[in-house]
Formats: C-alpha cells, structure tokens, sequence
C-alpha cells in the first residue's frame, strides 16, 4: 500500500513538472491575482463549517503559491478579505480573522515556512484601520520578517476594495500636492497619472496581467479596477477555489499566453500614449 501511494505521488509529482515546464515556453504572466471564491459553498458541499471552507481555501493559496513560483511568476496577489466582508456574520468574521492570524503567525516558524523556501516577501494591502490589533500586530512581523526577500511577492489584500484604493490614492496626491504648492516654480513637475499610480497598492508589483475567479462568477466585485483596466486578461473558472488546481491554473497561464501578442502590441501603444499626454500635461502646468 506505502508503494503504491509512494509511486502514485511521484507520477503526479512528474506530470506536474511536465506542465509547468510546457509553460515555460511561453510568455509568464509576472503578476497574478486571484478572486478566491466559493469557499463557502466547498464547505457546504462537503457538510462542513464555513470556516473549514477558508481554511481549505488557505491551503490552496500555499498550494498555487508554489506553483507560481516554479514558474517564475514574480508577483500573486490574492482577494483574502473585502471591506464589504465586515457584512458578514460576527462569527465568521471572527472565524476568519483567526485564520489569518494563524496563518501569518505560522509563516514565522522556521523550516515550516513556504516564505523561506521560495525567497518570497509578503504584503498586506488595504484599509489596515479596520483589522483588530491581533491581526495586525501578526501580520506586520511576516512583513518585517519577509522584507529581506526578494524572488517574488504573496500580496494579501485584506481588508481590501479597489475603491478604497483608489480613493486614497486621489486623497494622498491632492494633499501632497496642496502641502508642497504643486505650482511653485522650484517644485519637481511630475503627471497627475504617475502620482496616483505611485500611491496604488501594488507599486511594488509588476503590470498586472491575469485576474483568475473561481466558482463560476463572473464579476470583478470592487478588486484591482485601476490595475486591470488597461491590458489585463480574465479567467473565470467553474472550480469552487478549495478544488482549485494546477490544471486550471494551466488552462488559464494558456489564454493568457494566446493573448499576449495582442496584450504586447496594446501596452507599446498605450506606453506612447502616456509619454504624449504626460509631455503635454507637464507643458500645460509650466505655462
Ligand atoms: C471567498 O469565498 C473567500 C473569502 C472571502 C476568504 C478567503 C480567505 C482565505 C482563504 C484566507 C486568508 C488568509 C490570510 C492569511 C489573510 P466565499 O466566502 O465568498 O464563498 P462562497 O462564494 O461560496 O460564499
Ligand atoms: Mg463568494
């Protein structure tokens, strides 16, 4: 019995390689994100708690996390915990909030963490205001700890919606540009679009350039608008996130690279556009 589950792993170890590696021929999207959905229904369907249903959810980003990094994607970025989440029940909200805390305490441990395996930093973005002291106090040692590493990046929004984003975005440029007198002629001109993009969540990422959603919703629920709006691909996927797998993650790194070519042609056209505009803007403010 010991053999057979022993060999049945080691096949399915090398029919994994296979298909990553396959992928490698092809353009690797550099920035991932992931709107994990159905966990609830998992859990439900498997007569369990909701919270078994997250925290199977969690195991699975470990999971893709590691697929990611085989090949060579540079940045994940996952939906852990909307703003309008904080409208669910006490209980799973709390449910969910001690799994976080668990999971980030949990990266700290030495030897157990995926974080080290992989060079990997993590990051927290969002509304940290709104998460209760035990989440955050967690959460900012994995990312002190993390911070010296460099290989790629596990973005966990939380608690998170792109409005938000978004408008703190506007709020940090308009104030900064009201404090520094914008107009003064000894100030640095810089486009209003650069400024904003700088005070986006993701700075430290690459372009993003696949959005995944499980679960058979077709809908961008308030994540990652600024960042997908331009040249992102979407792959929506029937799977319930728990039974996400690296087939479905082939199938969707698949359309991204049968889009790449047009994707490539679009940002080399936008690239030009944005240097005009921001030529013109910066002429406009010197007048
Ligand atoms: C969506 O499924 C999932 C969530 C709202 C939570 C996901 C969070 C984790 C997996 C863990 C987070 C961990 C850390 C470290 C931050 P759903 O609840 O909407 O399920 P449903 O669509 O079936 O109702
Ligand atoms: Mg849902």
């Amino acid at each position: 019995m010991f053999i057979i589950s022993w060999i049945y792993k080691k096949i399915v170890t090398i029919i994994h390689t296979i298909i990553l590696y396959s992928l490698r021929f092809g353009p690797i999207p550099q920035h991932i994100a992931i709107i994990m959905d159905g966990n609830r229904r998992w859990a439900e369907k498997h007569h369990l708690d909701k919270k078994d249903g997250h925290a199977s959810g969690y195991i699975k980003i470990e999971e893709t996390l590691d697929w990611c990094e085989k090949l060579g994607v540079k940045a994940i970025t996952v939906f852990a915990f909307s703003i309008d989440n904080f409208k669910r029940t006490e209980s799973e909200v709390d449910a969910l909030m001690k799994l976080a805390e668990d999971k980030f305490v949990n990266m700290l441990v030495k030897n157990s963490s995926l974080l080290d395996k992989h060079n990997c930093a993590v990051k927290v973005l969002g509304k940290w205001e709104l998460l209760p002291d035990f989440v955050r106090n967690a959460a900012t040692k994995v990312i002190e700890y993390s911070g010296k590493y460099n290989n790629m990046y596990m973005n966990f929004c939380f608690p998170y919606t792109a409005t938000e984003e978004i408008t703190q975005s506007i709020q940090k440029v308009v104030l900064h540009r009201i404090n520094t007198n914008h107009d003064s002629e000894t100030h640095e001109k810089t486009s209003i679009l650069k400024d904003l993009e700088d005070n986006m969540y993701t700075k430290h990422c690459p372009p993003l350039d696949l959005v995944i959603r499980t679960s058979g919703e077709r809908r961008l629920s308030d994540f990652l608008t600024w960042q997908s709006t331009s040249s992102a691909v979407f792959s929506f996927e029937q799977v319930l996130w728990p039974d996400f797998s690296l087939w479905n993650l082939f199938s969707d790194v698949l359309n991204y690279q049968r889009s790449y070519p047009e994707i490539k042609k679009y940002r080399e056209q936008m690239k030009k556009l944005t240097e005009r505009t921001e030529r013109i803007e910066m002429s406009e403010s010197t007048h």
